[in-house]
């Protein structure tokens, strides 16, 4: 029997059949993700007319994450930030109140277990790793007052552009540590002036952003968890505004809220620090929580090191 023109299965046809077949799914979060992920990627299938040769292409490239990613290296969330979704699931978690410090991205540099240190004390363990910067603030709440006990885990790169885990001869705890606030909400500590530094580029993630003329560069950066009892865990970054790259993140994560001056220090300078010898630098930083308890959980389990 020769088929009609109406009873010819369309490309439309796919598509409501392959939603439909999710309309029994009892959880109905999961039947609303299955069914929207279904209509947005025959969507877009349908919008680019994606040919077979692109769709074998794009299976051979999740394949490719799949082999690169192991315990160490996580290539699926680097598609994620590079494509500026983990950016945009950061926003739709956290809606914060006008002046509260804002959130960005984790990043596969974070190492939970970094070392407790002293007010004031050098989380700078290896010699040369670049121009010492006094860093120093208050943690406050959303009404300027003081939050005593609050804990900021931060971790940063040196100026050979890595970070300690990037380095298997690395001290382990260099450029990295945990600070608590004191009564008046202070804190300060002893890093380097952090520089810019390319994304893991040798997998497919760099493929794509080198097919598509895209760099790999982030602008630099110290990052910081910060967690205090009745408050929400922010995980944040504070950018040096002098930075290159500002305006072009590969990873989407800078919030002008966030960008903060270095300012420059010379070594006769009365404030130096006892610790610091030579130019140095110092950078003011206020953080200001929200009212919340979340747990203070923000460890990515498939993303440590
Ligand atoms: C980072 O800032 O450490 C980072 C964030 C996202 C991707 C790669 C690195
Ligand atoms: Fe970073």
């Amino acid at each position: 029997m020769t088929a009609t023109d109406s009873s010819r299965t369309t490309p439309a046809d796919i598509t409501a059949a392959a939603v439909a077949s999710f309309d029994g799914c009892s959880d109905p979060r999961l039947r609303e993700l299955m069914q929207a992920l279904v209509r947005h990627l025959h969507g877009f299938a349908t919008e680019v007319s994606l040919s077979e040769e692109e769709w074998r292409e794009m299976i051979a490239v999740l394949t490719a994450t799949g082999h690169i990613t192991d315990e160490r290296r996580q290539e699926f969330i680097l598609w994620s930030d590079a494509l500026g979704l983990s950016m945009l699931v950061d926003a739709l978690a956290h809606e914060l109140p006008p002046g509260a410090t804002e959130s960005t991205v984790l990043g596969p540099f974070y190492v939970p277990g970094s070392p407790r240190r002293e007010y004031g004390e050098s989380m700078v363990v290896e010699a040369g790793a670049g121009v010492p910067a006094w860093v120093y603030g208050r943690v406050l709440d959303v009404s300027g007052a003081p939050i005593a006990g609050a804990e900021l885990d931060v971790w940063q790169n040196g100026a050979d552009m890595l970070y300690a885990v990037q380095r298997p001869e690395a001290e382990e705890d260099h450029l990295r540590g945990r600070y608590l606030t004191r009564d008046d909400g202070t804190y300060a500590f002893i890093a380097v002036r952090p520089v810019p530094y390319p994304i893991p580029d040798d997998g497919p993630v760099g493929a794509m952003l080198a097919a598509t003329g895209r760099h790999p560069w982030r602008p630099a950066h110290i990052h910081m968890i910060v967690r205090a009892p009745g408050y929400k865990t922010v995980t944040t970054h504070v950018f040096d505004e002098a930075s290159e790259y500002l305006d072009s993140d590969t990873v989407f994560a800078v919030k002008p809220s966030l960008l903060r001056r270095f300012v420059e220090r010379s070594p006769e300078d009365p404030e130096r620090p006892r610790a610091i010898s030579g130019e140095w630098v110092s950078l003011e930083n206020d953080i200001v929580l929200v009212p919340g308890d979340d747990g203070g959980a923000v460890v990515d389990p498939g993303r440590t090191a």
